[in-house]
Protein backbone atom coordinates (compact mmCIF):
# COMPACT_ATOMS: atom_id res chain seq x y z
CA UNK A 1 0.00 0.00 0.00
CA UNK A 2 1.87 3.25 -1.32
CA UNK A 3 1.66 6.15 0.97
CA UNK A 4 1.67 9.85 1.00
CA UNK A 5 3.29 12.68 2.81
CA UNK A 6 0.08 15.45 2.26
CA UNK A 7 0.15 16.47 6.11
CA UNK A 8 2.14 16.13 8.98
CA UNK A 9 -0.79 14.31 10.29
CA UNK A 10 -0.68 11.46 7.96
CA UNK A 11 2.47 10.24 9.69
CA UNK A 12 1.89 8.90 13.80
CA UNK A 13 3.91 10.03 16.44
CA UNK A 14 6.62 7.27 16.82
CA UNK A 15 6.95 7.93 12.55
CA UNK A 16 7.42 11.55 12.63
CA UNK A 17 10.01 10.84 15.93
CA UNK A 18 11.99 8.09 13.29
CA UNK A 19 11.53 10.71 10.40
CA UNK A 20 13.56 13.21 12.34
CA UNK A 21 16.59 10.38 13.70
CA UNK A 22 16.52 9.56 10.25
CA UNK A 23 16.98 12.99 8.84
CA UNK A 24 19.63 13.44 11.38
CA UNK A 25 21.61 10.51 9.91
CA UNK A 26 21.18 11.40 6.65
CA UNK A 27 23.16 14.62 7.60
CA UNK A 28 25.54 13.01 9.15
CA UNK A 29 26.74 11.05 6.38
CA UNK A 30 26.31 13.75 4.31
CA UNK A 31 28.84 16.06 6.16
CA UNK A 32 31.25 12.97 6.62
CA UNK A 33 30.77 12.41 2.92
CA UNK A 34 29.71 8.94 3.08
CA UNK A 35 27.52 7.83 0.37
CA UNK A 36 23.67 6.57 0.75
CA UNK A 37 21.84 6.18 -2.24
CA UNK A 38 18.94 3.87 -1.63
CA UNK A 39 17.53 5.64 -4.96
CA UNK A 40 19.46 4.48 -7.42
CA UNK A 41 17.68 3.74 -10.59
CA UNK A 42 14.61 5.80 -9.04
CA UNK A 43 13.17 9.02 -10.64
CA UNK A 44 11.08 11.70 -8.90
CA UNK A 45 8.46 13.84 -10.92
CA UNK A 46 8.57 17.26 -8.95
CA UNK A 47 5.40 19.33 -10.15
CA UNK A 48 5.43 23.01 -9.25
CA UNK A 49 2.25 25.24 -10.12
CA UNK A 50 3.83 27.90 -7.55
CA UNK A 51 7.78 29.58 -7.39
CA UNK A 52 10.30 28.13 -5.27
CA UNK A 53 13.62 28.39 -4.44
CA UNK A 54 14.50 25.92 -1.45
CA UNK A 55 11.55 23.31 -2.10
CA UNK A 56 13.29 22.64 -5.69
CA UNK A 57 16.26 22.58 -5.17
CA UNK A 58 16.26 20.80 -1.81
CA UNK A 59 14.21 18.00 -3.36
CA UNK A 60 15.88 18.16 -6.86
CA UNK A 61 19.69 18.47 -5.24
CA UNK A 62 18.70 15.84 -1.89
CA UNK A 63 17.08 13.10 -4.21
CA UNK A 64 19.79 13.52 -6.35
CA UNK A 65 22.15 12.79 -3.49
CA UNK A 66 20.12 9.81 -2.60
CA UNK A 67 20.91 8.28 -5.94
CA UNK A 68 18.29 9.04 -8.04
CA UNK A 69 17.20 11.86 -10.08
CA UNK A 70 14.94 14.51 -9.99
CA UNK A 71 12.83 15.83 -12.96
CA UNK A 72 11.74 19.53 -12.46
CA UNK A 73 8.36 20.18 -14.16
CA UNK A 74 7.11 24.13 -14.17
CA UNK A 75 3.87 26.16 -14.44
CA UNK A 76 3.98 26.29 -18.31
CA UNK A 77 5.53 22.29 -18.61
CA UNK A 78 2.40 20.47 -17.83
CA UNK A 79 -0.55 22.70 -16.95
CA UNK A 80 -1.52 20.35 -14.37
CA UNK A 81 -5.35 21.12 -13.96
CA UNK A 82 -5.76 23.31 -16.62
CA UNK A 83 -4.18 22.02 -19.47
CA UNK A 84 -4.74 18.45 -18.21
CA UNK A 85 -7.31 16.76 -15.50
CA UNK A 86 -4.99 16.25 -11.90
CA UNK A 87 -6.20 12.60 -12.33
CA UNK A 88 -4.69 11.98 -15.90
CA UNK A 89 -1.36 13.60 -14.94
CA UNK A 90 -0.97 11.63 -11.71
CA UNK A 91 -1.55 8.57 -13.68
CA UNK A 92 0.87 9.10 -16.21
CA UNK A 93 3.68 10.61 -14.24
CA UNK A 94 3.18 7.24 -12.07
CA UNK A 95 4.40 5.48 -15.09
CA UNK A 96 7.48 6.75 -15.58
CA UNK A 97 8.49 7.72 -12.03
CA UNK A 98 8.79 6.39 -8.29
CA UNK A 99 7.53 9.42 -6.55
CA UNK A 100 6.00 12.70 -6.93
CA UNK A 101 6.31 15.79 -5.11
CA UNK A 102 3.80 18.58 -5.98
CA UNK A 103 3.66 22.58 -5.02
CA UNK A 104 0.41 23.24 -6.09
CA UNK A 105 -2.62 26.27 -5.00
CA UNK A 106 -5.61 24.16 -4.42
CA UNK A 107 -5.12 21.73 -1.44
CA UNK A 108 -7.93 19.04 -3.19
CA UNK A 109 -6.03 18.92 -5.84
CA UNK A 110 -2.95 17.44 -3.78
CA UNK A 111 -5.31 15.07 -2.33
CA UNK A 112 -6.42 14.21 -5.76
CA UNK A 113 -3.40 14.04 -7.33
CA UNK A 114 -2.18 11.46 -4.24
CA UNK A 115 -5.98 9.42 -4.75
CA UNK A 116 -5.17 8.82 -8.41
CA UNK A 117 -1.19 8.66 -8.53
CA UNK A 118 0.31 5.16 -7.91
CA UNK A 119 3.08 6.00 -6.03
CA UNK A 120 3.96 7.90 -3.25
CA UNK A 121 2.97 11.64 -3.07
CA UNK A 122 4.97 14.56 -1.30
CA UNK A 123 3.16 18.02 -0.71
CA UNK A 124 5.86 20.58 -0.97
CA UNK A 125 2.93 23.21 -0.46
CA UNK A 126 -0.44 24.24 -0.86
CA UNK A 127 -2.39 27.28 -0.15
CA UNK A 128 -3.34 25.14 2.89
CA UNK A 129 -0.33 23.50 4.58
CA UNK A 130 3.53 23.37 4.40
CA UNK A 131 4.15 19.89 6.20
CA UNK A 132 7.81 19.13 4.93
CA UNK A 133 9.00 22.57 5.86
CA UNK A 134 7.56 22.27 9.50
CA UNK A 135 9.29 18.95 9.39
CA UNK A 136 12.84 20.84 8.70
CA UNK A 137 11.72 23.35 11.38
CA UNK A 138 10.88 21.41 14.06
CA UNK A 139 14.29 18.99 13.13
CA UNK A 140 16.00 23.11 13.69
CA UNK A 141 14.64 23.60 16.89
CA UNK A 142 15.68 19.94 18.18
CA UNK A 143 18.99 20.57 17.15
CA UNK A 144 19.26 24.05 18.81
CA UNK A 145 17.52 22.82 22.06
CA UNK A 146 18.08 19.47 22.12
CA UNK A 147 14.95 18.80 23.63
CA UNK A 148 10.89 19.89 23.00
CA UNK A 149 10.11 19.87 26.72
CA UNK A 150 8.38 22.79 27.62
CA UNK A 151 8.90 24.65 24.40
CA UNK A 152 6.94 27.56 23.41
CA UNK A 153 6.39 28.63 20.00
CA UNK A 154 4.99 32.06 19.03
CA UNK A 155 3.68 32.27 15.55
CA UNK A 156 3.24 36.41 14.90
CA UNK A 157 2.01 37.42 11.84
CA UNK A 158 -0.68 35.79 8.84
CA UNK A 159 -2.73 32.06 10.06
CA UNK A 160 -1.71 31.19 6.79
CA UNK A 161 -0.25 27.76 5.36
CA UNK A 162 2.90 27.35 7.81
CA UNK A 163 0.50 27.97 11.30
CA UNK A 164 -1.84 24.72 9.56
CA UNK A 165 1.36 22.89 9.57
CA UNK A 166 2.36 23.76 12.83
CA UNK A 167 -1.37 23.14 14.40
CA UNK A 168 -1.17 19.53 12.60
CA UNK A 169 2.51 18.85 14.35
CA UNK A 170 0.64 19.75 17.74
CA UNK A 171 -1.75 17.43 17.56
CA UNK A 172 1.78 14.83 17.63
CA UNK A 173 4.16 16.23 19.49
CA UNK A 174 3.25 18.31 22.83
CA UNK A 175 4.48 22.39 22.61
CA UNK A 176 2.53 25.73 23.30
CA UNK A 177 1.65 27.38 20.18
CA UNK A 178 0.87 30.48 20.34
CA UNK A 179 -0.51 32.46 17.25
CA UNK A 180 -0.21 35.88 17.02
CA UNK A 181 -2.39 37.64 14.13
CA UNK A 182 -4.66 40.50 13.24
CA UNK A 183 -8.20 39.42 13.78
CA UNK A 184 -8.96 39.24 10.44
CA UNK A 185 -5.92 37.02 9.42
CA UNK A 186 -6.71 33.83 12.14
CA UNK A 187 -5.98 30.62 10.51
CA UNK A 188 -8.82 27.73 9.67
CA UNK A 189 -10.43 27.41 13.44
CA UNK A 190 -11.59 23.89 11.81
CA UNK A 191 -7.98 23.43 12.07
CA UNK A 192 -7.92 24.79 15.13
CA UNK A 193 -10.71 23.18 17.04
CA UNK A 194 -8.93 20.16 15.64
CA UNK A 195 -5.50 20.55 17.03
CA UNK A 196 -6.74 21.57 20.23
CA UNK A 197 -9.33 18.60 20.41
CA UNK A 198 -6.61 16.31 20.00
CA UNK A 199 -5.32 17.28 23.82
CA UNK A 200 -1.60 17.00 23.02
CA UNK A 201 -0.41 20.64 22.47
CA UNK A 202 -1.86 23.99 24.13
CA UNK A 203 -3.01 26.27 21.63
CA UNK A 204 -4.07 30.01 22.19
CA UNK A 205 -4.87 32.59 19.45
CA UNK A 206 -3.91 36.55 20.43
CA UNK A 207 -3.71 39.75 18.31
CA UNK A 208 -1.39 40.90 21.14
CA UNK A 209 2.25 39.74 19.60
CA UNK A 210 3.82 42.07 22.79
CA UNK A 211 1.84 39.61 25.38
CA UNK A 212 1.70 36.35 22.60
CA UNK A 213 5.41 36.20 22.97
CA UNK A 214 6.07 36.44 26.74
CA UNK A 215 8.54 33.57 27.64
CA UNK A 216 8.71 32.15 23.99
CA UNK A 217 11.64 29.87 23.00
CA UNK A 218 10.95 30.73 19.50
CA UNK A 219 9.40 33.25 17.30
CA UNK A 220 8.40 32.80 14.02
CA UNK A 221 7.42 34.84 11.25
CA UNK A 222 6.35 34.27 7.50
CA UNK A 223 5.00 36.92 4.47
CA UNK A 224 2.19 38.72 5.08
CA UNK A 225 1.35 37.68 1.53
CA UNK A 226 1.13 34.48 0.60
CA UNK A 227 2.03 33.09 -3.22
CA UNK A 228 -1.58 33.94 -4.87
CA UNK A 229 -2.01 36.73 -2.84
CA UNK A 230 0.60 39.16 -3.83
CA UNK A 231 -1.79 42.03 -5.00
CA UNK A 232 -3.07 42.17 -1.77
CA UNK A 233 0.50 43.10 -0.57
CA UNK A 234 0.10 46.41 0.21
CA UNK A 235 -3.53 46.58 2.01
CA UNK A 236 -2.15 43.70 4.15
CA UNK A 237 1.06 45.88 5.28
CA UNK A 238 -1.86 48.36 6.86
CA UNK A 239 -3.37 45.67 8.45
CA UNK A 240 -0.67 43.66 10.05
CA UNK A 241 0.98 47.39 11.55
CA UNK A 242 2.01 45.98 15.05
CA UNK A 243 2.73 42.78 13.79
CA UNK A 244 6.51 43.09 12.55
CA UNK A 245 9.16 41.15 14.17
CA UNK A 246 11.57 43.52 15.27
CA UNK A 247 14.44 43.99 18.09
CA UNK A 248 11.94 44.61 20.83
CA UNK A 249 9.81 42.29 20.46
CA UNK A 250 12.34 39.80 20.46
CA UNK A 251 13.13 41.26 23.68
CA UNK A 252 9.81 41.13 25.12
CA UNK A 253 10.07 37.48 25.08
CA UNK A 254 11.98 37.93 28.58
CA UNK A 255 14.57 35.12 27.61
CA UNK A 256 16.58 33.57 25.09
CA UNK A 257 14.86 33.00 22.16
CA UNK A 258 15.37 32.24 18.80
CA UNK A 259 13.80 33.50 15.55
CA UNK A 260 12.53 31.76 12.70
CA UNK A 261 11.44 31.76 9.19
CA UNK A 262 9.96 29.85 6.61
CA UNK A 263 11.66 32.07 4.06
CA UNK A 264 11.63 33.72 1.46
CA UNK A 265 11.35 36.61 3.39
CA UNK A 266 10.27 40.33 3.01
CA UNK A 267 13.25 41.91 4.88
CA UNK A 268 11.78 45.35 6.32
CA UNK A 269 8.40 43.98 5.84
CA UNK A 270 7.35 41.54 8.23
CA UNK A 271 10.69 41.11 10.20
CA UNK A 272 13.67 43.34 9.80
CA UNK A 273 17.29 42.94 8.71
CA UNK A 274 18.57 43.27 12.13
CA UNK A 275 16.39 40.44 13.40
CA UNK A 276 17.24 38.02 9.97
CA UNK A 277 20.83 38.37 10.59
CA UNK A 278 21.04 38.29 14.28
CA UNK A 279 22.89 35.49 16.22
CA UNK A 280 19.64 34.05 17.39
CA UNK A 281 18.03 33.76 13.59
CA UNK A 282 18.20 30.47 12.72
CA UNK A 283 16.51 30.68 9.22
CA UNK A 284 19.46 29.55 7.24
CA UNK A 285 19.67 26.80 9.32
CA UNK A 286 15.83 25.84 8.76
CA UNK A 287 17.04 26.01 4.57
CA UNK A 288 19.32 23.80 5.42
CA UNK A 289 17.28 20.89 6.66
CA UNK A 290 14.75 21.15 4.13
CA UNK A 291 17.09 18.72 2.37
CA UNK A 292 18.07 16.13 5.56
CA UNK A 293 13.86 16.07 5.96
CA UNK A 294 12.65 15.57 3.01
CA UNK A 295 15.14 13.18 2.22
CA UNK A 296 14.17 11.04 5.39
CA UNK A 297 10.38 11.69 4.86
CA UNK A 298 10.93 9.94 1.18
CA UNK A 299 13.18 7.44 2.41
CA UNK A 300 10.31 6.47 4.36
CA UNK A 301 8.12 6.30 2.26
CA UNK A 302 9.72 4.42 -0.78
CA UNK A 303 9.88 1.67 1.56
CA UNK A 304 5.73 1.64 2.00
CA UNK A 305 5.77 0.63 -1.80
N1 LIG B 1 10.30 27.84 2.34
C1 LIG B 1 10.03 27.52 1.06
O1 LIG B 1 9.25 26.60 0.77
O2 LIG B 1 10.73 28.25 0.15
P1 LIG B 1 10.48 28.26 -1.44
O3 LIG B 1 9.12 28.87 -1.65
O4 LIG B 1 11.58 29.08 -1.99
O5 LIG B 1 10.50 26.85 -1.92
N1 LIG C 1 3.15 31.34 3.23
C1 LIG C 1 4.15 31.37 2.20
C2 LIG C 1 5.16 30.29 2.43
C3 LIG C 1 6.29 30.26 1.42
C4 LIG C 1 7.23 29.13 1.66
C5 LIG C 1 3.48 31.20 0.84
O1 LIG C 1 2.61 30.34 0.71
O2 LIG C 1 3.82 31.95 -0.09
Amino acid sequence: MKRDFLHITDFTTEEIWETLELARWIKKKFYIGEEYHPFQDKSLAMIFAKPSARTRVSFETGFFKLGGHALFLGPNDIGIGARESVGDIARVMSKYNDMIMARLFDHNHMLELAEYATVPVVNGLTDFNHPCQIMADILTVLEHRESLDDLKITYVGDGNNIVHSWLALAMRIPFHFTIACPENFKPDLDMVETAKNAGLSTIDISHEPFEAVEKADVIYTDVWASMGQKEEAEQRRKEFAGFQVNESLIKATGKKTYFMHCLPAERGIEVTDAVCDADYSIIFDEAENRMFAQNAIMVKLMKSI
